[in-house]
């Protein structure tokens, strides 16, 4: 691969051992998928999380004296402050832990603690064209098929590392020719709100599994937050990092269009029946549940407006709880439209700047749990789990 001057030096340690680390990372990369060279990004997306690989990596680039030189956001981790409250976390123990140390480093390196996995909407938001670096698996499809700017589906230390570098290795989804759609999704079953979105997107993504799918079928311009379902759903069980929903999203007002010469590698169709039986395998129980978890990826202001009304004078049942997962600037905004007031006096809980795969909530293990987010059901691991509609969650949690 190509390298400047500048990148030659910064990979010989020049700017520093943690300049040098996410060069040779980058480098790397670049040379397993045949890389030119490298390119410049904008911006990039961290998904930053309380693992120890996660942890590894940005102590050993903050450390070595790296800073972003780009615009890098995170996402959640956990927010210390909320459960102290709630699960009696000391502070010795809360900066003992993983995540908490994640935390201080991402500080550290200078990056922008937006806390959020969907920071495309408000915190960092990338123009048509731009060439970024997006780890997190709504944001990296949405920011190339909706917004239209270009990512490869990076890892969170590949994320890293460019924004620290501000450049990426020039391959995959950065380059035109690599965008085309690869196979035909026959929608002929009626989308009606996000969660069936989230349900399409986890039947599409486990039939593509590696591809760029192109929608055929859905008649209506998907509203924001059924965009950030589908991306988000198609990475759990697969690894798609754009598609095509032909008048819609970007680049594509056909078929042809979306295919650009290509001729499709596979045919899906999705049926109501798909639909049903994807539903079925998700979910393990249909009884009562201890505690409805909503907010994966996090809830926007129009989803908080939507629990606000359907809990607005209602109360929970006894011991049943709800979490709603937002980033702290979303709900800012909810708390000037009123919604927090809503939620908190129907019981539910609010929790800000914090992942539902976070060991705060541990204490939900072994219980039935019911979220609208297939990743959700996935990840949280309840006992037990029922999947529905954010309206069918709230019925089932409230008197
Ligand atoms: Fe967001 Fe964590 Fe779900 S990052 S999408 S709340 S698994």
């Amino acid at each position: 691969m190509f390298l400047s001057k500048e990148e030659e030096a910064m990979l010989k340690g020049d700017h520093g051992a943690g300049s040098q680390k996410a060069m040779e990372l980058l480098v790397a990369i670049g040379e397993a998928f045949d890389a030119p060279k490298m390119i410049p990004v904008t911006r990039a997306h961290a998904a930053s999380s309380g693992q120890e690989g996660d942890l590894f990596f940005v102590e050993m680039l903050a450390k070595g004296g790296a800073r972003c030189k780009i615009p890098t956001t995170t996402n959640p981790v956990v927010n210390f402050e909320y459960f102290q409250n709630i699960i009696d976390i000391s502070e010795e123990h809360a900066e003992a832990s993983v995540a908490w140390k994640v935390k201080q480093h991402y500080k550290e390196i200078g990056a922008i603690m937006s806390q959020s996995c969907i920071p495309y909407l408000a915190e960092n938001i990338p123009q048509y064209g731009e060439h970024v670096a997006f780890s997190e698996s709504s944001a990296t499809p949405y920011v190339n098929s909706v917004i239209g700017a270009f990512t490869n589906r990076e890892s969170i230390q590949t994320a890293l590392a460019a924004g620290v570098i501000g450049e990426t290795p020039e391959f995959g989804l950065h380059l035109k020719e690599n965008r085309k759609g690869t196979v035909l999704v026959k929608v002929k079953t009626h989308l009606r709100n996000g969660y069936d979105y989230s349900i399409l997107g986890q039947y599409v993504g486990k039939k593509v599994g590696n591809g760029i799918p192109v929608f055929d079928g859905i008649g209506k311009r998907p509203s924001i937050d059924q965009y950030i379902n589908l991306c988000a759903m198609l990475n759990v069980p697969g690894a798609i990092p754009m598609f095509y929903i032909p008048g819609f999203t970007v680049d594509a007002e056909t078929l042809d269009d979306a295919f650009a010469g290509n001729h499709p590698q596979d045919v899906i169709e999705v049926t109501d029946r798909d639909m049903k039986q994807t539903i079925e395998e998700l979910q393990t129980t249909s009884g009562d549940v201890d505690l409805v978890m909503l907010g994966c990826p996090h809830y926007n202001l129009d989803q908080l407006g939507v629990v606000a009304k359907l809990l607005d004078g209602k109360r929970l049942r006894p011991n049943v709880s709800v979490w709603i997962n937002t980033s702290e600037t979303t709900k800012t905004m909810a708390d000037r439209a009123g919604y927090v007031k809503v939620l908190e006096n129907a019981g539910a809980n609010l929790v800000t700047d914090t992942c539902i795969d976070m060991f705060c909530f541990n204490n939900m293990k072994g219980k039935t749990g019911m979220t609208d987010s297939p990743k959700c059901a996935y990840y949280r691991r309840f006992g037990n789990v029922r999947v529905g509609s954010v309206e069918e969650c709230i019925a089932a949690a409230v008197e």
